[in-house]
């Protein structure tokens, strides 16, 4: 049989039913799969979910095409309400397989479960104690979740700091687990809870416990994407050279730095909430990786030799395939299915990818035409319509609307009327 191919042409091109077939023959979709694509979550899942529930709001999925990571081909489920991301994803993906795709690699999936130590009075004795009794804290993390323990993952090591504070002097213990295919933070909580009064007795007199969190800033399950886009393909050596320095201006400036890492999220947070996963546990991991060291740009660009342009993003992608809104939200399983991802892993991996894509789209067209021009018809159509336009008056409005370079609904609904009277 034939490998299966990302790389469409024309796939936007297509009504969403058609684009559907496509999706539904590249990833072996059910019937069912589909139907809870467009049904989506019924009021009583979602009642299921949260609290106080009235409604739901929901967002478009779009897939990104063209994507090649690691030499296998991914059609991408991404959900958000901005125009021209799921396109610019999609157009930077072509150009990659140029020159081979994009190569990830990501840590196993290890999350830190806090322990804060608090009205300590010999940090070295606290130390002490606690790596002495390692071995039993972490034999009493584990009895909390013997399934996780079976897949090869759960606690396995301890971290001790010594954490100067405005306050005093405090202990923090990360309890480092592995969290397999879940991303997690249910399984840290409670064994960092389970493990408190074992680490009180550590204290003894000397120190209490008290706060036991996952922290977001999951440095152990970090993520990495890198790509070589060809010079030509981007439209010369010029344009390389200017990618480099909006690089350049974004690494000095957190000014500039937060709008460029904003653009990766775009991307990757349109993953990970297609996927159910949650977006604001990634989008703080994210900063936070970027302010270790002052507010950096989460992906680097360089020219090469060939003077073409090699990209590199790294950042902590706590993603899971199972549990969580990822199993129970059924739109969130059928876009899981289509990336045909069979780990956490590498369902983070393809997001990093998809951020990398983003970065460079924006950078791309900042650094040519501005981006403006790609937003804007769109826009105009979502302008067009909200001036009444209905079925190809729709497109009519708005390509005149661009063309005039004004695009409001107030000449919207002038243009339209013009039309409407002959
Ligand atoms: C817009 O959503 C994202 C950009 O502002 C990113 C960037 O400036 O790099 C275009």
């Amino acid at each position: 049989m034939a490998e299966k191919t990302s790389r469409l042409s024309g796939f936007y091109k297509l009504t969403p039913e058609e684009r559907l077939r496509i999706v539904k023959d590249f990833a072996d979709l059910t019937d069912e799969d589909i139907s809870q694509l467009t049904t989506g979550l019924h009021i009583e899942q979602a009642d299921r979910m949260i609290e106080n529930v009235i409604g739901m709001v929901s967002f478009p999925l779009g897939i990104a095409t063209n994507f090649m990571i690691n030499g296998k081909d991914y059609l991408i489920p991404m959900a958000l309400e901005e125009p021209s991301v799921v396109a610019a994803a999609s157009n930077i993906a072509k150009i990659a397989r140029v020159k081979g795709g994009f190569h990830t690699s990501s840590d196993e999936p290890v999350m830190i479960g806090q322990i804060q130590i608090v009205d300590v009075k010999y940090t070295e004795m606290v130390l002490q104690k606690i790596s002495y009794r390692k071995d039993e804290i972490l034999e009493k993390a584990n009895e909390q979740d013997p399934m996780l323990v079976k897949l090869g993952g759960g606690a396995k090591d301890l971290e001790v700091r010594v954490l100067e504070t405005d306050c005093e002097t405090m202990v923090i213990v990360h309890l480092l687990v592995d969290c397999r295919d879940a991303m997690g933070a249910n399984a840290v909580n409670t064994m960092a809870e389970a493990v408190t009064p074992i680490i009180n007795e550590c204290c003894a007199g000397n120190g209490r416990v008290l706060l036991r969190i996952i922290s977001n800033l999951a440095t152990h399950r970090l993520s990495r994407a890198h790509a070589v886009f060809d010079r030509d393909m981007l439209g010369g050596e010029g344009v390389v050279d200017d990618i480099v320095k909006a690089y350049a201006f974004a690494d000095a400036d957190p000014y500039r730095c937060a709008t460029y890492n904003k653009g990766i999220m775009n991307g990757i947070d349109s993953v990970v909430i297609a996927t159910g996963n949650d977006f604001r546990a990634v989008e703080s991991g994210a900063h936070a990786y970027a302010a270790m060291s002052g507010y950096k740009p989460l992906i680097k660009w360089t020219k090469d030799e060939n003077g073409d342009l090699n990209g590199e993003i790294e950042l902590p992608l706590a993603m899971g395939i199972v549990g969580g809104a990822t199993s129970s939200n059924p739109v969130a399983k059928t876009a899981l299915k289509i990336t045909g991802v069979t780990t956490a892993r590498e369902l983070a991996e393809i997001a990093a990818a998809v951020g990398l894509a983003q970065n460079l789209a924006a950078l791309l067209a900042l650094a040519t035409e501005g981006i403006q021009r790609g937003h804007m018809s769109l826009h105009a159509r979502n302008i067009a319509i909200m001036a009444g336009a209905e079925g190809e008056m729709i497109d009519r409005v708005a390509a005149i609307m661009v063309e005039e370079g004004v695009v409001r609904q107030a000449r919207a609904e002038e243009i339209l009327a013009e039309i409407r009277s002959g």
